[in-house]
């Protein structure tokens, strides 16, 4: 997998890491109708899956649904400090137990108790049958075991609830490494969205999260970004995840991170204007804080101030910023910023783009086993005085709508053109950047652990 030669054009890795063998991948994986429907039995129910924020279920008897595929989970808080899952039908004959209503992104309430709207059986929140009309016609056969909700693992990392329908599965934190330990610095626990929403894609679940796992488009997708500066970077294998972050110079280690100060000549007012036309046209990875502490910059510093100097002093008033308004940022060593990137990929379909005081998450999932078709989920989170966190919903939000500003709909119009193309006679299938795009290889040689067919094979 690694090539022996390194790539004498290629800006260095920050890790020094070797230069991969150039790979592609098949389409299968992107566009076959059997693959899509084996993914149900091979891929989903055996990984774990991201599937809300603890917050959503705050009180007890809170739950929400997750579907994916033919199976739907409900998580639901059983007590101060527990959650349970399980799946979504009744034991009886198989009617849905909690139905999602019609266009919405899942079901949520609070409740005590569950009961099937065909018979009236009855599940505490435990998942437990507590009743059943006409117990009695059964006379042995309708025993606890046979009547109870099949329960699903949950646990929780980062702030956020997690599933997996295998019974026997890794647990979840030894499932996230390293991703876990390099964030948990972060305290992601203690963001909170700040808007989310989501839509039906018409390309695979792929194809959806592949455009945002790498740099390589930035320069021609969001062509805007180019006055600011490079917005290019390195992508590295992380076990079953990836991570990416940009490409640094020597001694501006912490530039590989989100938060980052752009290029120009006047580094101050690069770094105003690139937080300014974040803020208006993609309304992520920065905060109201960071976009002011910005504009003071062309103030607070001398002109020809070095850029690792107006990066620190950046961060520095913002912070203090935030500290009074009650908002406290975790200190993370630099070097696990700059480790950490700008973020990571958690197999096999969640991304976290983590700050200091702000994240941006995708996460895409089929829609039914269409494989030309996805649901994708764009979340911005931020750090908030405790009491001030916004209420939100996830608000379904077409492609097309102004909501989305101008920056995500330039990754959104590539995404049905890809699915097309694929498919085309003409195409000899994806060769990914070896140095930038190898989150893309990672995730298919995953895959292919999980599926048994499509891995990447040698470019030749
Ligand atoms: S199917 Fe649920 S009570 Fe009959
Ligand atoms: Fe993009």
């Amino acid at each position: 997998m690694t090539s022996t030669v390194e790539s004498a054009h290629k800006p260095p890795d920050a890790t020094g890491e070797p230069a991969t063998t150039p790979l592609t991948i098949g389409v299968d994986a992107y566009i076959s109708k059997d693959y899509a429907r084996a993914e149900g039995e091979l891929l989903w129910s055996k990984v774990w899956q991201q599937v809300g924020r603890v917050e959503e279920i705050a009180k007890v008897g809170d739950y929400l649904t997750y579907d994916i595929l033919d199976d739907s989970i409900i998580i639901t808080r059983t007590g101060p400090d527990s959650i349970s899952a399980y799946h979504n039908v009744c034991s009886h004959r198989g009617r849905r137990l909690v139905d999602t209503p019609p266009g919405e992104h899942e079901a949520r309430g609070n409740c005590r108790s569950f009961v099937c709207g065909f018979h009236g059986w009855t599940y505490d929140l435990e998942g437990k049958n507590t009743w059943a009309a006409e117990k009695a016609d059964w006379p042995t056969g309708l025993t606890e075991n046979k009547t109870r909700l099949t329960p699903v693992q949950v646990d929780t990392w980062g702030g956020w609830v997690w599933i997996n329908m295998d019974p026997d599965c890794e647990p979840l934190r030894s499932y996230l490494e390293p991703a876990a330990s390099l964030l948990d610095p972060f305290q992601l626990e203690n963001m909170r969205y700040r808007w989310r929403k989501w839509l039906v894609f018409d390309c695979n679940w792929k194809v959806a999260l592949e455009a945002f796992m790498e740099t390589y488009h930035v320069p021609y997708t969001h062509p805007e970004f180019r006055e600011f500066g490079s917005f290019l970077g390195w992508s590295r294998y992380q076990g079953r995840h990836s991570n990416i972050g940009y490409d640094a110079p020597k001694g501006m280690e912490e530039n590989q991170a989100k938060l980052r100060v752009a290029d120009g000549p006047d580094v101050r007012i690069a770094t105003t204007e690139l937080q300014n036309f974040t803020w208006e046209n993609a309304n992520t990875n920065t905060t109201r804080t960071l976009v002011d502490a910005a504009a003071r910059l062309v103030d607070e510093l001398p002109e020809g101030t070095p850029p690792g100097e107006v990066l620190r002093h950046w961060l520095d008033s913002a912070m203090k910023d935030d500290a009074n308004r009650g908002v406290i940022w975790p200190t993370v060593d630099p070097e696990v910023i700059a480790k950490s990137g700008t973020a990571w990929q958690i197999f096999p379909n969640f991304q976290i783009g983590h700050a200091l005081n702000n994240m941006l998450c995708y996460s895409a999932r089929p829609y039914g086993d269409d494989p030309d078709k996805c649901i994708f989920e764009a979340a911005v989170y931020e750090l908030f005085p405790e009491g001030e966190e916004p209420e939100t919903t996830w608000e379904y939000t077409p492609a097309d709508d102004a909501a989305w500003r101008t920056v995500l709909p330039q990754d959104f119009y590539n995404m049905s053109a890809v699915q097309k193309g694929m498919k085309a006679r003409g195409f000899t299938g994806p060769k990914p950047n070896p140095y930038r795009e190898r989150s893309i290889v990672n995730l298919h040689h995953n895959l292919a652990m999980y599926m048994g067919t499509g891995a990447p094979t040698d470019l030749g």
